[in-house]
């Protein structure tokens, strides 16, 4: 046998990172700490209470009072899928605006649902107008508008306040991708008109991957519930069985919905770490604030701008739009990009990312969110990032010392009081 031959790992024991990249970012700490609290069973009262007052959690973090508010077990991209596998029937004419990486997700997603996809493209770095939207709503007429909020590969924030009232207007549903962005951003998911949104924790959250924080309006209820499906063997006699049902068993919202519901109908088996994690991502978030929250990842935002600008670095992208979590930046011509990434990683124990596309290897993006959305994280990323510059770049004159980046953000910091 190979295994007998195969030395046995011993256990997991990973750096120690500080995560400055577009995420994943590192837990908060006592979400950690709530991932190893003892499991319970399925349908024990503590799980069923646990699971209706994370419902009630996210009720608050969404600024909702949708009654369905769940989590979708798996990444991001679970609550991607089971939002649009769940509210497109097949040949529904969908609109992606896309103005980034993440905007294609969504339609090749609904592509996959079936839908026949619309896309409007702005170029990256920039987002769309109000008008373009609506221009392209009346004369699509979509039956879904699926739209990202926070597109992380070119860090810019879609303004969506108005959207949702245009959408309603031409009988279109909003959906929005906020994984990068809620809770570093103001969402607004009832004022801003949102049908369903759907979100991850690790970013603003402050938790790991791997639960999807997700909502939907009574109208994109009404859209799951008529296109029922309960599996056989737990089916009751007087279950609907309709012929439009969600062509996907794990991310049908219906069930999902029955699952989390009074009816507790057996699905998968929820994620019972995962759903610790979310409920303390959300708890966190309330016991600080909503405002202190967004007004700490405004902060840190400014403090990293006006650190990598001291550094010499040009930033990418429309600035008056971009998210407060996440910052892109033009790597200069004559430094090399991987390696500065590497000595960060390697020397500092710091990592930020480059991107996707047409951007990579052509901007970092250094984020500053959830736990990491902190004074200490951001001057010491800059103190970093400076040595590592200066380095590549030690006779050019553009490559400003460490100091100057560490006190400008510093500046930021005291001028608000933080
Ligand atoms: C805006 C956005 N949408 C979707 C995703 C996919 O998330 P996940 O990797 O958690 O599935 C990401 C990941 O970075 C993202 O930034």
């Amino acid at each position: 046998m190979t295994t007998a031959a195969t030395p046995l790992p011993g256990p997991i024991d990973p750096p120690t990172r500080l995560l400055m990249g577009p995420g994943p970012i590192n837990p908060y700490p006592s979400v950690l700490r709530s991932m190893s609290a003892p499991l319970v069973g399925q349908y024990d009262p503590f799980m069923t209470a646990t699971m209706a007052e994370t419902q009630a959690l996210y009720r608050a973090v969404w600024r909702t009072d949708n009654d369905a508010t769940v989590l979708v077990d798996g990444t991001s991209r679970a609550g991607i899928e089971a939002a649009l596998v769940s509210l497109i029937r097949p040949g529904d004419r969908v609109l992606v605006p896309v103005f980034g990486r993440f905007g294609h997700l969504l339609a090749e997603i609904a592509e996959r649902a079936l839908a026949e996809v619309h896309t409007i493209e702005v170029p990256w770095g920039q987002v769309f107008p109000t008008s373009v939207l609506a221009e392209a709503v009346a004369r699509v007429r979509p039956v879904v508008v699926a739209l990202v909020q926070g597109d992380t590969s070119t860090t810019m924030n879609q303004p969506l306040d108005g959207i949702g009232e245009i959408c309603a207007r031409h009988g279109a549903m909003l959906y929005t991708d906020a994984t990068a962005s809620l809770c570093g951003n103001p969402f607004e998911a009832d004022a801003w008109g949102v049908d369903a949104a759907t979100a991850g924790l690790q970013k603003c959250l402050g938790g790991p991957s791997g639960s999807s924080p997700l909502t939907l309006s009574e109208r994109a209820v009404e859209v799951v519930r008529s296109r029922p499906r309960v599996e056989a063997g737990i089916r009751e006699d007087d279950d609907p069985l309709g012929a439009e049902f969600i062509r996907s068993n794990y991310f049908d919202l219906g069930m999902i919905l029955d699952y989390w519901g009074p009816r507790r109908l057996n699905h998968h088996t929820e994620a019972t770490s995962m759903l610790y994690a979310a409920r303390e991502c959300a708890r966190l978030h309330l016991a600080e604030g909503h405002e202190a929250v967004l007004a700490r990842h405004r902060l840190a935002g400014e403090a990293m701008l006006a650190g990598v600008r001291a550094l010499g670095l040009e930033t990418f992208g429309d600035l008056g739009h971009r998210m407060h979590n996440v910052l892109a930046v033009h790597i200069p011509s004559e430094v090399p990009g991987d390696a500065v990434r590497t000595e960060l990683l390697e020397d500092f124990g710091i990592e930020i990312g480059t991107s996707f596309g047409p951007l990579h290897g052509r901007v970092w993006r250094i984020g500053t969110m959830g736990f990491n959305a902190r004074r200490d994280a951001v001057l010491t990323t800059l103190a970093a990032l400076g040595a590592v510059l200066a380095r590549h770049r030690p006779h050019d004159g553009l490559a400003a010392p460490a100091s100057e980046a560490v006190a400008a953000a510093t500046a930021v910091y005291d001028g608000a009081g933080a």
